[in-house]
């Protein structure tokens, strides 16, 4: 019994040692370890001998189970280690094949340009805020003097919700917020969503992007503003750039203006893109209303501010030459790989 175990392990171990591939090691296991296996067996014989010899046959049964096991083991390593070293052959890594090339991210054009134009405003001094997409129409129109009657009202224009809340149609409403919440001097910008119950065509899409800057102290006049905004159009779109401040009506604001800059087609002459007149419009602005003043508690004899209000999408397709605001939603690759 002692030499045909001691027989059966040194088979097996040199049996283990000359095999090349795992798959041989997997019958050498079944063979000799498995459940019809020739050790097995052995050590299932154990059973009929007569009982003295059984405890020190049946620890050197375990023992050569043991060494054949930690064999078994030991060269399958070996054989694991030595296929990842061989730079060819079938299942490995070529090394000299060309790679191919990971696809990079990038940011969204709106992002790009929206990161910029937050970046020229604090670089002047404006901080950043925030205000909720689902407003309630005191901050959307109310506090910013839009009467009730006002056709910007109408449920043709504004998205209501339940419970007199609605999706809010500028970013204006965060003006009243950031006032509410602090005293003068205040000098802000705020970037988001807005939201307008429009079918949406190439100039128009029932959701896009709005930036609204507000500054109110002691002694702001309107030729900050028009500083603040000449700056803004020649860091935006360049040193040649000209800027028009055309008189316009918000009810926010008093006085109020539109403001146009050269067009960045024809330069000014005059062209398809800015329909002959040589000027594109990129903004509404003005000195903040009294009533607005009164409605968040500042006093409008000792304070005066400016505001402004811009289209995100507006700005970039000017920037970029692109013809149609859907394009920035459509999530097609041809289209964001430009930028
Ligand atoms: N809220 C205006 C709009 O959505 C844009 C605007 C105009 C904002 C003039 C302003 C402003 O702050 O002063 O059309």
């Amino acid at each position: 019994m002692e030499s045909q175990l001691e027989e059966l392990r040194s088979r097996a171990l040199s049996e283990i040692s000359s095999a090349s591939e795992t798959k041989e090691l997997e019958s050498v296991q079944i063979r000799y370890l498995g459940r019809k296996g020739r050790l097995t067996a052995l050590v299932r014989g154990l059973g009929g001998l007569p009982e003295k010899d059984r405890p020190r046959l049946g620890r050197l049964a375990n023992a050569a189970k043991r060494s054949v096991e930690e064999a078994l083991r030991s060269r399958r390593a070996e054989l694991a280690a030595r296929k990842g070293d061989s730079p060819v052959g079938e299942g490995r890594f070529d090394v000299t094949l060309p790679g191919t090339r990971p696809r990079i991210g990038r940011l969204h054009p709106l992002t790009r340009v929206l990161d910029e134009i937050i970046e020229i405003f604090s670089s002047l001094g404006f901080t950043l805020e925030e205000g909720p997409e689902i407003e309630s129409e005191y901050y959307n129109f109310d506090a910013l003097n839009i009467p009730a009657d006002h056709p910007a009202r109408d449920m043709q224009d504004t998205l209501y919700l339940k419970n007199g809340l609605l999706l809010r149609t500028h970013t204006s409403p965060v003006q009243v917020r950031v006032m509410e919440k602090q005293p003068p001097p205040v000098r802000m910008i705020c970037a988001g969503k807005v939201y307008r119950a429009d079918t949406a065509d190439a100039s128009h899409s029932p959701m896009f992007h709005q930036i609204e800057g507000l500054m109110v102290d002691r002694g702001v006049s309107f030729t900050d503003l028009k500083g603040v905004l000449n700056l803004f159009a020649t860091r935006c779109f360049g040193p040649r750039v000209k800027t028009r401040f055309r008189a316009s009506f918000f009810p926010f604001t008093e006085p109020s203006a539109e403001v146009d800059i050269s067009c960045l087609v024809c330069g000014g002459r005059g062209c398809r893109v800015c329909g002959s007149s040589g000027w594109l419009e990129i903004l509404g602005a003005g000195m903040v209303d009294p009533e607005v003043f009164k409605a968040v508690g500042y006093d409008h004899r000792v304070y005066s501010g400016y505001a402004f209000g811009m289209g995100i999408e507006r700005i970039a397709m000017l920037r970029h030459g692109i013809n149609d605001i859907r394009l920035f939603f459509d999530n097609d690759l041809r289209f964001l790989r430009q930028f």
